[in-house]
């Protein structure tokens, strides 16, 4: 049996104003959370018990994933009163599983904002057979300038953790998904303020212990801006002109397409245009509208004849979003 952890407690300020109601988690690709495609992705791998490390916005996430028996997968639930960083909440969360698992069995540890199609199997299988503390996926990236890079060497070992630089020395960077040995989590301090990209992993190389590099790269997403989470729902939604939830009724003069998610409940009138938009559950979008990139706020009216590119609508409110 392999365990998992998912991390789905930060503030998500990058994707400010969409993460006000709902954490960065739980925003939809192609209608669906972000969470429930990593659970998706977990049980394909063989996962059959995971904990959501919740903090910001906690009580949104039981009420949509329950005991998680509709996908197959034991669910609990770690909260943190306060937001212990990626550490601290990984060493919290463990609080749930480590007794019921055995010294080698290893635990899989997600961000919870990271959409990837990597080999998680094949990942699990390289931390075993290197009997490595922390097997981490990293992916090659053209520009490796916004992340902090991640060098390893011929034996496929991590050498070092770098900061972010004007001119990064190599393009693999850290893809948010780590496999651990439970003597490594056991080790993070309970209760306190940690963060596994800046102290554990770091730490790790320190002390001598192997750091192994899973390089795989496939298709891998961070949604954490609001381009990348309109890129993301395009990319899943694929070929088609646009997805619809149950419920919904578009008029037939309306155009819809740029592979738009339009959720549950919604009501799109006469002559409405939409192009590679997300909107959510309940949102109302009276004639005329013109629509291009944006994210319509669940439960919205857009009045007629709106027109909006680049923006987060809510309430009456259009509010341009960085590209
Ligand atoms: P930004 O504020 O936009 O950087 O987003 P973020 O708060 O989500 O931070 P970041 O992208 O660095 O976090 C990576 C992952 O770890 C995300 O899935 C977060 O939800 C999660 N995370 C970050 N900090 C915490 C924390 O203190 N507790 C828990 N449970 N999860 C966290």
């Amino acid at each position: 049996m392999t365990v998992g952890i998912l991390l789905v407690g930060g503030f998500g300020t990058r994707l400010l104003p969409l993460t006000n109601k709902t954490p960065k988690p739980m925003l939809p690709i192609a209608n669906l959370p972000v969470t429930e495609h990593q659970l998706l992705a977990a049980k394909a791998a063989g996962i059959t018990k995971v904990v959501l490390a919740t903090a910001y916005l906690a009580e949104t996430f039981t009420p949509y994933f329950g005991d998680g028996s509709k996908w197959g997968i034991e669910l609990k639930y770690a909260l943190e009163t306060e937001p212990l960083g990626t550490g601290g909440a990984i060493r919290n969360a463990a609080e749930l599983i480590l007794s019921e698992i055995s010294q080698d069995e290893p635990i899989v540890v997600f961000n919870g904002d990271v959409l990837s199609r990597h080999d998680l199997g094949a990942q699990i299988k390289l931390h075993q057979s290197s009997s490595a503390a922390v097997t981490l996926h990293l992916v090659n990236v053209e520009d490796a300038r916004p992340y902090g890079c991640v060098p390893f060497d011929e034996n496929g070992r991590v050498t070092d953790f770098l900061e972010k630089m004007e001119n990064p020395i190599t393009d693999s960077i850290n893809a948010g998904c780590y496999v651990f040995s439970p003597q490594v989590i056991k080790e993070i301090a309970l209760g306190k303020v940690v963060s596994v990209e800046r102290e554990v992993f770091p730490q790790l190389l320190k002390s001598g212990k192997v750091v192994q590099a899973f390089v795989d790269n496939s298709y891998w997403l961070d949604m954490g801006t609001p381009k990348a989470l309109l890129t993301g729902s395009q990319d899943y939604v694929g070929s088609r002109e646009f997805i619809v939830g149950e419920n919904s009724k578009i008029s037939a003069s309306a155009k819809i397409g740029g592979a738009s998610a339009i959720g549950n409940n919604v009501t799109i009138e006469e002559n409405v245009e939409i192009r590679s938009s997300i909107i959510r559950d309940g949102v109302t979008i009276a004639q005329g509208c013109k629509l291009e990139n944006v994210f319509v706020e669940a439960d919205t009216r857009v009045p007629e004849k709106t027109q909006a590119s680049g923006a987060y609508l809510a309430d009456g409110e259009i509010i341009p979003l960085k590209f």
